[in-house]
Parts: structure tokens; C-alpha cells; sequence
């Protein structure tokens, strides 16, 4: 999602555009750009990549007073200097964070220009210079855009020779900031905090003209608006956090739009999925390799692979195979999984890759991030940036994208029909109602959290799903947790369960169903506190004293229902023992080290 920064002011504007800017970096972006007014002329400046790229092209002292900034995550057009923004046509240059729907019928009235971009915010642009030249009166221009532009957008805006900062928005975020030494417009309230806690939040379709020392506000209507000034009451920390006590709980409510921004972006629709996923029919093997959590998210993959793509699918951790000798076959395929994109041993199993001419496809979070730069192919999640070191929309996310291969290949070898995807676009409706109520599992976390070991069973995909609920719950908590196959456990570790011990069995699988409810029958005769995550009743209610049920949906979209409630309880364990949830000891989100 884009971000926005602009000021007008005493002060001089890049520095404080720049440091807005990193404060909204949270929201994901993949090129920079600026547009300050020198000397009665507007400077535009613009980068691929990091803020840092476009800070060593700037003089952070240019004696500017008024400029907008913006980071871009592209939706029209690929990531590159020329669709960065701010752009300018005529006398307008502008940043712009949404989607116009309609920019093509604009575009169609606007012959007389030429674009340099393919992007929707040019088009507007020219569209706003053209109605400035017809009005000449720039209050005038925004009461018509508004009911010109469909889709959504929050802009500000410079008029060449005008010493204003114009902004209007609908459906996309920005806040009014004010403050004695000068106003501000922004994404969001961390980018303005340094300098002041006092905003007015800008409501759709209203508009703002910002001064050095004054701001209007116009309603819906056009006529001046007197607002109520928000003041936000607390640390820079905090307002990141948007409400929420930890990054991890954002991060986990955060799941049903990422899910959807990523399996948007894939499955917009059947050409799309078509185009993104062609190519992967022609392998015979499938290597998924990645650390932690990402290899767990290979498990799920593998499991759903093998069932709909016919394929043979490996899954390894990425510092065991690394050192291992492989056989490859002739048509083979070695996907990377990484939230980073920096991880040492998955990168390793890259190079090594690429060293034996075995073809690679990255699946990565982080933009530009070396595996990512390296992989043949990469298919990019739309988590946004994780700042929690445990994982969870990003684990959801990947796991959305090899569930998308499965289906594709399901597609092609006509298991599947192209109806499957509307399941992906419903997931994230399922997954929010679900998120919505957590009374079961607060009360769960409530009566574990000073047990010393707890399990997890599962089989087949459940179990895949349990070694993950238990790597969340043990990372965060601190509390010993093992994840077993359900069928194995009485080979040996079973002797641990005794009264109370907490075992949280996963049974979404109806074709092993049965075998692991005779399995949750052996504990319960242990004594154990059994706890089922399902998505079918279970009659025999001696089985269990908790019970978390989840919709009933195909396997290929079910895990991030059941991932996020064991997100959820390993979050509330961490809490009630007090643990440091968003930084567990000795980890790290980035482990640059094999
Ligand atoms: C666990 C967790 C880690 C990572 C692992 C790989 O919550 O976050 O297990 O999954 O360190 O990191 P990436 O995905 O960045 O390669």
C-alpha cells in the first residue's frame, strides 16, 4: 500500500518528508519518490527500491518549505523510476495512494497529452491540469474531481505558482497533521508524530488546502468544515501498532486483506492465473526447501501438491539440504520459501541450485530481497512488512501461494475445474468472521499457560499444521510443545501424557478422520486436557473439553483457518507469562547466519 507524506511550513520540508516516509515503510513499498518547490520551481526526485536509495540523490538542507513524498507499491504498471511517483503533467505534480477505476475513460478525454507512465495517477494528473486550465480556480477543480473519480484515492497536490498543498481523498487514508511551525497530510499519524500529535482525519470526499500557517477544510459539499482535532495520545510504538498491544496481534488480525491482497494479485482472473502459474505443468519433481515456519508452510505444500498436482513432491529443511546430495530429475523444480528473503541456508540451497542448473522459484515477502533477486522466478506475497519476529500473515500468505500451484496444476490435470478459485476468494470473508471471536481460545490459553508440556496431533495436513501451532506457541511462550503425527505417538513419547497434560489435536482431514479420534481416545485415557481444532462435530464428547470449530471448506484454503486460531492461543499463552511477544529471546527476525 502506498504512503504519503507532504508539508508546508517553516521548516525545511525534505527532512521531514524523508522521516515520514521511513515511518510509513510499513506499508510495504518498492520505489520512492519526492517533489519539493525550489526557488519558485517544483524538483522531483524518484528511486526503485529503498528510501535510502532516493536519501542519496536529495540535499536534505534545500532551503524548500513545501513538498510531497511517497512511497509506491505498484498496482499499475511494473515497480520503476518512471511509475514511482510524484508525477507531474502541466502545472500539476501529485502522489497519489489507491486505484482509479476509471482511468482509462479519463484518459480518453485527454488527447492533447502524452504519458510517460502507465500508471492510473498520471491520468489523473493531466486530467486535474486540464480542469485547473478551464476553471483557473483550484477549489473549483477538486468539487468536480470528486465526482469524477471512480475508485479510490487520497492525493496531495502542488499547483505550479500556487504556495499550497492541496489534498482530497475517498476510500484511501489520510490525516490533516497541524502544528505551529506548519501542516502536514499523511498516510497515517506515525508519519507526522516527531513533529506533532494533532490531525484531523479527512473523511471521503472531503478536501484540504493546507498554508504555512493555516488549514481549510471542506465537506462533502464544498462549504468549510469545523472539524474536532484529533490528539493521539501516545508513543510512536504505539500508533504503529494501530490499537493493538503487540505487532504479532495486528499482524494475525491483518491476515484476511493480506490473504486477499495475494490472492488478488494472482487469481484476479482465470487469464491472470493462467499467465502467473504457466510453465510449472512441465515439472516432473518438486524440491520445496525453507527454514522454520517456511518449511512447515512446504509440508502443507507438499501434501497439497502431491494430491492435485500428481507431481513428486520433497519438502526439506534448507540447512539439512544444503549439505545433502540430490538426484534430480530432468524437469525439476526447487522452490525457496522466505518471508525475508534474506534467510543463509535457503539462500545457500539457491546458489547451489543455480550451480546445477536445477531451475528455482522463489516464493518471498520482501521486495528486492537476495533470494528474490536471484531465484529464476519469483512470486511475490503481499504481506506487507512483519515486524513481529514470529511469523503469521506472511506463514498464511505463502501458504495461499502453494496452495494456488496446487490448484493450477489440479486445473491442468482436470482433478480440479476452474470453480476452485472462487474458494480463494471467499477464504478471507471466513477467516475474519472466525478471527472475530476469541473467548474459546483466551479461556484455552487461560488454562494451559502454566504447563510445562503441551502437544500437538495431527495427521497427514493436520500434522503439517500441528508442527507449526506448536513452533508458534513454543517460540513465543516459552512453554516445551511438540508436535506429533498423531499415529506415532504411541511409539514412545506417549509416556509423557499424564492428568492435565494439554494436547491440542488438529482433525480437518476426513480421509484420516477417524484415526486420529482413535488416537485423541488414547490420550483421554491418559488423563490428558484434550482440546480438538475441527471442522466437523464430534459426538463423543468425552473426547474433549475444548472444542475450536472452524468453517468447513476444502482443504486447499482450510489451514489459514486453523493456523490462525493456534497464532491466536500461542499469542495469549505468551501474554499471560508475561513474555516479550513481538522480540522472543534469541531470535531473530532475519537470520542472516547458517
Ligand atoms: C517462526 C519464524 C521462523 C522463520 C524462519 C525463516 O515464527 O518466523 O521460523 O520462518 O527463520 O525465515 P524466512 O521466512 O525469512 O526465511
Amino acid at each position: 500500500m502506498c504512503g504519503i507524506v507532504g508539508y508546508i511550513g517553516k521548516d525545511k520540508c525534505i527532512p521531514i518528508i524523508i522521516n515520514g516516509l521511513e515511518a510509513l515503510e510499513y506499508r510495504g513499498y518498492d520505489s520512492a519518490g519526492i517533489a519539493y518547490v525550489l526557488n519558485n520551481k517544483v524538483v522531483i526526485e524518484k528511486e526503485q527500491g529503498r528510501i535510502d536509495n532516493l536519501k542519496k540523490k536529495l540535499n536534505l538542507l534545500e532551503d524548500s518549505y513545501l513538498g510531497i513524498g511517497h512511497t509506491r507499491w505498484a498496482t499499475h504498471g511494473k515497480p520503476c523510476k518512471e511509475n514511482s511517483h510524484p508525477h507531474q503533467v502541466g502545472n500539476i505534480t501529485l502522489v497519489h495512494n489507491g486505484i482509479i477505476e476509471n482511468y482509462k475513460e479519463l484518459k480518453n478525454e485527454l488527447a492533447e497529452y502524452t504519458f510517460k507512465s502507465d500508471t492510473d495517477t498520471e491520468v489523473v494528473a493531466a486530467y486535474i491540469d486540464k480542469l485547473c486550465k478551464e476553471k483557473k480556480d483550484m477549489l473549483e477543480v477538486l468539487k468536480i474531481l470528486k465526482d469524477k473519480l471512480i475508485g479510490s484515492y487520497a492525493l496531495g497536490i502542488i499547483v505550479d505558482g500556487l504556495d499550497k498543498l492541496f489534498a482530497i481523498r475517498k476510500d484511501s487514508p489520510l490525516i490533516i497533521g497541524v502544528s505551529e511551525k506548519g501542516n502536514f497530510i499523511a498516510s497515517d499519524v506515525p508519519a507526522i508524530l516527531k513533529y506533532t500529535n494533532m490531525y484531523y482525519l479527512l473523511l471521503n470526499d472531503e478536501f484540504a488546502v493546507l498554508d504555512y500557517d493555516d488549514v481549510i477544510i471542506y465537506d462533502s459539499d464544498g462549504c468549510v468544515s469545523t472539524k474536532n482535532i484529533e490528539v493521539f495520545d501516545g508513543t510512536f510504538e504505539a500508533a504503529m501498532k494501530n490499537g493493538y498491544d503487540h505487532f504479532m496481534l495486528k499482524e494475525i488480525y491483518e491476515q484476511p486483506k493480506v490473504i486477499s491482497d495475494t490472492v488478488n494479485e494472482y487469481i484476479k482472473d482465470k487469464k491472470t492465473f493462467l499467465e502467473k502459474m504457466k510453465g510449472l505443468e512441465k515439472y516432473t519433481a518438486i524440491d520445496i526447501v525453507g527454514c522454520g515456519s517456511a518449511y512447515h508452510v512446504g509440508l502443507v505444500g507438499k501434501s497439497l501438491i502431491t494430491e492435485y498436482g500428481k507431481v513428486l513432491v520433497n519438502v526439506d529443511i534448507a540447512s539439512e539440504y544444503r549439505y545433502t546430495n540430490h538426484i534430480y530429475s530432468k524437469k525439476h523444480l526447487i522452490i525457496l520459501i522466505s518471508q525475508s528473503g534474506e534467510t543463509a541456508d535457503t539462500l545457500a540451497v539457491l546458489r547451489k541450485a543455480k550451480k546445477e542448473h536445477i531451475d528455482t522459484l522463489a516464493i518471498v515477502n520482501v521486495v528486492g530481497s537476495s533470494i528474490a533477486r536471484e531465484a529464476d522466478k519469483v512470486f511475490y506475497i503481499k504481506a506487507g512488512p512483519e515486524i513481529a519476529v514470529a511469523t503469521t500473515k506472511a506463514y498464511s500468505c505463502q501458504l495461499m501461494l502453494l496452495s494456488l500451484i496446487a490448484a493450477y496444476l489440479g486445473i491442468k490435470n482436470k482433478i480440479l475445474k476452474d470453480d476452485v478459485l472462487e474458494e480463494y476468494r471467499k477464504v478471507s470473508n471466513l477467516l475474519s468472521d472466525s478471527l472475530s471471536d476469541t473467548k474459546i481460545i483466551e479461556r484455552i490459553a487461560n488454562r494451559i499457560y502454566k504447563n510445562k508440556d503441551i502437544f500437538f496431533l495431527g495427521r497427514k495436513i493436520d500434522y503439517a499444521l500441528a508442527m507449526e501451532a506448536s513452533l508458534k506457541l513454543k517460540e513465543v511462550s516459552y512453554l516445551h510443545s511438540e508436535a506429533y503425527a498423531a499415529g506415532e505417538l504411541k511409539h514412545g513419547t506417549i509416556s509423557l501424557i499424564e492428568h492435565n497434560t494439554p494436547v491440542i489435536s488438529i482433525v480437518t482431514d476426513d480421509s484420516i478422520r477417524l484415526k486420529t479420534l482413535s488416537n485423541i481416545k488414547e490420550v483421554c485415557a491418559r488423563g490428558a486436557f484434550s482440546i480438538i481444532i475441527t471442522n466437523k462435530d464430534i459426538d463423543d464428547k468425552e473426547m474433549y473439553e475444548e472444542i475450536i470449530m472452524v468453517p468447513k471448506v476444502t482443504d486447499l484454503v482450510s489451514s489459514v483457518l486453523v493456523i490462525s486460531k493456534c497464532q491466536l492461543l500461542a499469542y495469549y499463552v505468551a501474554k499471560l507469562n508475561g513474555c516479550d511477544i513481538d522480540k522472543p529471546r534469541n531470535l531473530a527476525k532475519s537470520v542472516t547466519v547458517e
